[in-house]
């Protein structure tokens, strides 16, 4: 049977940390409305205490969003939960997420302390958090570069305080898949109380692995998974949340469903690019330029013939229109046809082929062959015939 998986979009905070992508409280405020809309379930819309202005936006946001669950961030210190307990006032269901530092690095060099000590931090934290609110996540940071043991512990110890949410964060992206995956079976299978809490994956991406690795966070048990729009966060970023909610959409075997409306994905994608003056790179998967343009003249035609044979989504199922047929000197005759069908130029056999052969002339010294190139071409042909 599927089970729901919790979309936790961090975006306004975690994405909005990267240098150049800061937005203003109205911004913010649209962009939360967006992905109300899209059907994210938890919107983590900022750290009250870091700036007077993040204290402004999640109290803004805790306003002007109704469905959503809206999370403030804290550390495990009394006045950032205080601080993020009165930014959520407002909020119709509000979300405290503190945490601590559970690796080695974080436990001896970050925070210069045992690890007994950082369980009871992280207890405190979490206890005193729950006097706020009834919702409260814990983040156990760098947990992908912790000692296995030392983790079920502490999060057992968190649960017990009342943690309803906890997340396993490969803060540095260091992981593989398989060993991701495995940090979360183990909780699973070693702490006595997990079935109490939902466990959330947090990936970031510094191999190229977070997608990889939420999703086998997943496979493992996780149901609340960690994500950006577009992939933005802190250094290689986070988690893309078009990414995971197309995969786990492509693929029955992994029994989750989510309730995101994936037709929004796309001008989602557009507007957050757009507010955070952040380009998405042409080739990224789902919302990327080239994500459903086809190049080359075996593919084109296979596209062409059927369009499954070369592509796995449908692109109306994430907001964009159709798929393209670019045309380029790598383009065989059944694209050159598409594209003179679509201008009401019917050409066969022998008349294709000498257009064909015009064309290839021009595209091999032009990039872009466009609606004029083609007429031109067309033209001319009809005019030496
Ligand atoms: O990457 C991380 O560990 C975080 C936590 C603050 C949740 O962003
Ligand atoms: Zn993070």
């Amino acid at each position: 049977m599927s089970e729901k998986l919790w979309i936790f979009d961090t975006t306004l905070r975690d994405g909005e940390q990267v240098p150049g992508c800061q937005l203003n409280t109205q911004e913010k405020i649209v962009v939360a409305q967006a992905l109300e809309a899209l059907g994210v379930d938890i919107i983590e819309a900022g750290f009250p205490i870091s700036s007077p202005g993040d204290f402004l936006s999640v109290q803004e946001i805790s306003k002007a969003v109704s469905n959503p669950i809206i999370c403030a961030l804290s550390r495990a210190v009394e006045k950032d939960i205080e601080v993020a307990a009165e930014a959520l006032k407002y909020a119709k269901k509000g979300r405290i997420h503190t945490g601590i530092g559970v690796s080695p690095f974080h436990i001896q060099f970050k925070l210069r302390s045992t690890p007994e000590d950082i369980i009871a931090r992280g207890v405190a934290a979490v206890k005193f958090a729950r006097r706020f609110v009834e919702d409260v996540e814990f983040y156990a940071e760098d947990a992908g570069r912790s000692e296995p043991e030392f983790l079920c512990r502490i999060i057992e110890e968190v649960i017990k305080a009342g943690a309803t949410v906890v997340n396993i964060p490969d803060t540095t992206g260091y992981c593989l898949p398989e060993q991701y995956g495995a940090i979360i079976a183990s909780l699973k299978n070693n702490v006595p109380n997990i079935d109490k809490a939902i466990i959330a994956t947090h990936c970031h991406n510094d191999l190229g692995m977070a997608t990889a690795n939420t999703i086998s966070g997943v496979q493992h048990g996780a149901r609340q998974v960690e994500v950006t729009i577009n992939g933005i966060g802190e250094r290689a970023g986070n988690t893309s949340m078009e990414e995971v909610v197309m995969a786990i959409k492509s693929h029955k075997s992994i029994p989750v469903y989510t309730d995101i409306d994936t037709p929004k994905i796309y001008k989602t994608s557009r507007l957050v690019s757009k507010l955070m003056n952040m380009p998405v790179q042409p080739n990224k998967a789902i919302v990327g330029r080239n994500a459903f343009a086809h190049s080359s003249g075996i593919h084109q035609d296979g596209v062409l013939k059927h369009r499954e044979n070369y592509e796995i989504i449908d692109p109306k199922e994430v907001g964009v229109d159709e798929s393209t047929i670019v045309l380029t000197a790598r383009s065989g005759r059944a694209a050159l046809k598409h594209h003179l069908d679509a201008l009401g130029v019917d050409l066969e056999g022998e008349e294709l082929r000498v257009v064909y052969e015009a064309f290839l002339v021009l595209a091999d010294s032009k990039r872009d062959i466009g609606r004029k190139d083609l007429l031109e071409l067309v033209g001319k042909y009809m005019d030496e015939s």
